[in-house]
C-alpha cells in the first residue's frame, strides 16, 4: 500500500512520534510530507522512512486563529496544495496526521481523486480550538475524508460534538513497543546518579513545556511534598511558549524549590529517564486527548498519576494501574505523591498491574494492525 503521509510539524510532538509508529510499516512504499523542517524529519530518517519538506514556508494557521487570519494564509496554501495533489498521483491515499494537513490533504485528495484518511490526535473543543477551526476540521472531515482514525473515545466524542460524522470515525490507541520501556535496574540507578539526585525520591514529568500541559500545577505540589521529594521537567516549549517557561523558573525561584526542581530540556532518553523516577506524573489543565506518557510510564513500570479527563481516563483506573486526580488541583495531587513516597509497596504492585497491562493494550503489533484492516476497509485498491 502507497501512502502519502501529511503533517505539519517539523518537531517531535506526540502526534509525529505516533505517526513514525505508523508510517514505518509502508516505509517501502511510502512518503511522508512535512510543512516545516526540523528534528522530526531526522528521526524519521532515522528509522528509514522517507521524508519530503512540502514547503519553506510553515503555514500561519494558529490555534486561536479567526476566519479572516485563516484566510489570509490562503495565498500560502494554493501552491502546497497543488504539490500535494501532484505527488497524490504516487499514491494509493492521502494520511492528514495534523489539522493543518487536513486542511491541504482534503483539497489534494479532491484535485488527485485520492482518498482522505484523517488521523485525529485532537481533542475539538473550544478549551483547545478556535470556532474557526474547529468548524473549517469537522466540514473538511466530513466532505472529504474516507476515514477519521481518533486517538481516544474522548477525541472521538468531541468530534461528533463539533459536528463530525461517526459513521467515518473510528478508534485506534497509540502503539507502542514495550520491549524499549524495559530498562535495567543499574542504568536506572546510573540515571538518578548523572542526575544528581541519588537519595531523592523523583517525580517526572515528561511533556512540552506549554499552559496547559500544567507543569505549574505540579510545582505547586512540589512545595506541598516531603523535602525528599524532587522533580524532573522533561521537555521543552516546542511551539513558542516561552513566556511559560520564564514563568516556571521563576515559580520555582519563588517557592524556594531550586535545589528540587530540574529542567531537562528536550529528551531522546524517555525510557531511561522515566526508570530512574520513582513516580510520573501527568498534569493537563484541559482535557489531554490520549497522553502518550500516561503509557509510557506505564510500560516503564513506574505509577503513574494522571489529570482525570479527556483521553487519561480511558487509560487509567484509579488504585488499579495508576492514579487519577482532579485537572488543576495541585493539594489533591500533593496529597497523592505523598501516599505514593509513603506506601511503595502498594504503589510498586498498582505499577507492575499497570505494565503488564499496558503491554499488551497498547502493543504497536496489535495497533498497525487495527490502523491496516481500517485502511483496507476503505481503501478501492488493495495491496
Ligand atoms: N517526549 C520526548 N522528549 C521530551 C518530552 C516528551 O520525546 O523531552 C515525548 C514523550 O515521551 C511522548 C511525547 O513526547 O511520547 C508527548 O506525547 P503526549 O501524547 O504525551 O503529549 P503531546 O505533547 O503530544 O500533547
Ligand atoms: C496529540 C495529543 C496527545 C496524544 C498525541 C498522540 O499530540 O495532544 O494527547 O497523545 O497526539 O495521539
Amino acid at each position: 500500500m502507497k501512502i502519502l503521509f501529511l503533517d505539519q510539524s517539523g518537531k517531535p510532538g506526540g502526534a509525529e512520534l505516533c505517526l513514525i509508529d505508523i508510517a514505518k510499516p509502508y516505509r517501502e512504499t511510502s512518503l511522508v510530507g512535512l510543512f516545516a523542517d526540523g528534528e522530526f524529519k531526522n528521526i524519521l530518517q532515522e528509522n528509514q522512512i522517507p521524508v519530503q519538506i512540502l514547503t519553506q514556508k510553515s503555514l500561519q494557521v494558529r490555534k486561536e486563529s479567526s476566519l479572516f487570519q485563516a484566510l489570509g494564509s490562503v495565498g500560502q496554501l494554493i501552491p502546497l496544495v497543488q504539490k500535494v495533489a501532484q505527488l497524490a498521483k504516487n499514491y494509493d491515499c492521502i494520511y492528514a496526521n495534523t489539522q493543518k494537513a487536513l486542511v491541504v490533504g482534503a483539497l489534494g485528495s479532491f484535485l488527485s481523486d485520492r482518498p482522505l484518511i484523517y488521523h485525529l490526535h485532537d481533542i475539538l473543543s473550544p478549551e483547545h480550538f478556535s470556532n474557526t477551526n474547529r468548524r473549517v476540521a469537522v466540514t473538511l472531515a466530513n466532505r472529504f475524508a474516507s476515514l477519521v482514525i481518533a486517538n481516544s473515545q474522548a477525541s472521538k466524542t468531541a468530534f461528533i460534538q463539533a459536528g463530525g460524522r461517526s459513521e467515518i470515525t473510528e478508534i485506534v490507541y497509540n502503539g507502542f513497543h514495550p520491549q524499549t520501556y524495559e530498562i535495567p535496574m543499574s542504568t536506572a540507578q546510573e540515571m538518578r546518579e548523572k542526575l544528581g539526585l541519588s537519595g531523592k525520591y523523583i517525580v517526572g514529568h515528561f511533556s512540552r513545556l506549554a499552559p496547559w500541559k500544567g507543569q505549574h500545577i505540579l510545582l505547586e505540589a512540589l512545595s506541598k511534598c516531603p523535602e525528599d521529594v524532587a522533580v524532573i521537567l522533561v521537555g521543552d516549549a516546542l511551539f513558542g511558549e516561552q513566556d511559560y517557561v520564564q514563568k516556571l523558573h521563576q515559580q520555582v525561584a519563588d517557592l524556594g524549590l531550586t535545589n528540587r526542581v530540574k529542567f531537562l530540556g528536550f529528551r531522546s532518553d524517555i525510557p531511561q529517564l522515566m526508570a530512574a523516577c520513582d513516580v510520573v506524573t501527568h498534569t493537563s489543565t484541559a482535557p489531554e486527548p490520549f497522553g502518550r506518557v500516561i503509557v509510557e510510564a506505564m510500560l516503564c513500570g513506574k505509577p503513574i498519576i494522571a489529570a482525570k479527563a479527556g483521553g487519561a481516563m480511558e487509560l487509567v483506573e484509579n488504585e488499579v494501574n495508576g492514579f487519577l486526580v482532579e485537572p488543576g488541583k495541585s493539594e489533591d495531587l500533593a496529597l497523592v505523591i505523598s501516599d505514593c513516597f509513603h506506601h511503595r509497596e502498594k504503589t510498586g504492585k498498582i505499577a507492575e498491574n499497570a505494565r503488564l497491562s499496558a503491554s499488551q493494550r497498547f502493543d504497536v503489533v496489535n495497533i498497525n494492525q487495527q490502523i491496516a484492516q481500517l485502511l483496507l476497509r476503505v481503501l478501492p485498491i488493495k495491496p
